[in-house]
């Protein structure tokens, strides 16, 4: 085993020799173009090991994401509409763990230690839910191939650039700097942060979406803020388990909404006072929550170059924001 660790070390280290590179938005990290997105290299090797090893069956969930576009929120709903028959409402996990806890990020913690997790293990409740930041065409194949249901989670680009600034700033070393607003801006613009470029990694899902809506859910941050109970019952749908009309008179929809929102997660003791097996503070996954954060931080100019881009690249593709 440790043969093969050891050569499978080599070869990735010959892999980033060969990848583009760019530092990274805080002092002395940096970023690799791997098959067009731009990641950070301690991803690379579990993101790769899961390209190569999992397998996804039929009745997986994927819930899919650019970072900071919402993903908490997504675990928290899928989590808590796909096992909603599997306990009580006060007992519902999610009240005394995060949902990062709770639905396990494919290269961010299910791949990072380990080529070969015991995913039955990993994955308490059945049907099993993985989560995943890959842009579409990045995905392990067998994801794509298989009948598995993948739901994605957008958000408007200058929030969840702000976002992502505040995120990084709040996770980083004290002795690390981080870039200027204008600077991390002009990165982003360019597609260089984690996950990016932007545009790309929300076109792939948008595509795969419209090409076959059955299999991919796409949805908007600003369309859950407006209403919630439409977004769920449409979710639930797609992950083939409808609410009944008992369940919707007894407000379950509504149950479901208020304890996956921003207001009752962020005062859980779990997301004021824990964290994660990596040292990082559950609650740095919840700022303020809000639509529209951007027109108190960015300037007229940058806002400008922002539509414009909106403008270029989604171009005839039918999404808005
Ligand atoms: P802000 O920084 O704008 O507040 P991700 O979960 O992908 O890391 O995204 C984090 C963003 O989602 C943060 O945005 C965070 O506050 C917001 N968020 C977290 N939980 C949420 C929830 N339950 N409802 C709405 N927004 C939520």
């Amino acid at each position: 085993i440790k043969h093969v660790e050891k050569s499978w070390d080599d070869e990735l280290q010959q892999l980033v020799q060969t990848l583009p590179t760019e530092q990274g938005w805080v002092s002395g990290s940096s970023l690799y173009l791997y098959q067009g997105f731009w990641c950070s290299p301690h991803v690379l090797k579990p993101l790769i090991s899961c390209q190569k090893h999992f397998r996804a069956s039929d009745s997986d969930v994927i819930v899919a994401s650019s970072p900071k576009c919402g993903t908490t929120w997504l675990k928290a709903l899928a989590f808590s509409t796909l096992y909603r028959n599997q306990f009580t409402r006060d007992e519902n996990p999610l009240l005394t763990f995060n949902p990062h806890q709770l639905v396990p990020h494919l290269e961010y913690y299910v791949y990072l230690n380990n080529p070969c997790p015991d995913l039955e293990n990993i994955c308490v409740y059945k049907p099993r839910l993985f989560a995943t930041h890959v842009p579409y065409a990045s995905l392990p194949t067998s994801i794509k191939d298989s009948k598995c249901k993948i739901v994605y989670m957008c958000r408007n680009p200058m929030d969840m650039f702000i976002s992502f600034w505040h995120f990084r700033d709040k996770l980083r070393d004290e002795s690390k700097e981080l870039l200027s607003l204008d600077e991390a801006f002009d990165k982003f613009c360019h597609g260089i942060y984690d996950h990016g470029p932007f545009f790309d990694h929300v076109l792939s899902y948008w595509k795969a979406s419209q090409e076959n809506p059955d299999k991919v859910l796409f949805l908007k941050y600003e369309d859950l803020k407006e209403d919630i109970s439409c977004e769920v019952k449409q979710l639930a749908m797609f992950l083939g388990v409808p609410f009944t009309e008992d369940e919707e008179k007894q407000g379950v929809v509504e149950e479901i909404a208020q304890v996956c929102s921003f207001e009752s997660l962020k005062e859980l003791e779990v997301n004021k006072n824990g964290s994660h097996a990596n040292g990082n503070p559950y609650k740095v996954f919840f700022r303020n929550g809000k639509v529209g954060d951007w027109s108190s931080c960015l300037t007229p100019a940058m806002v400008e170059r922002m539509e414009k881009l909106i403008q270029e690249k989604l171009d005839t593709s039918g999404l808005t924001f």
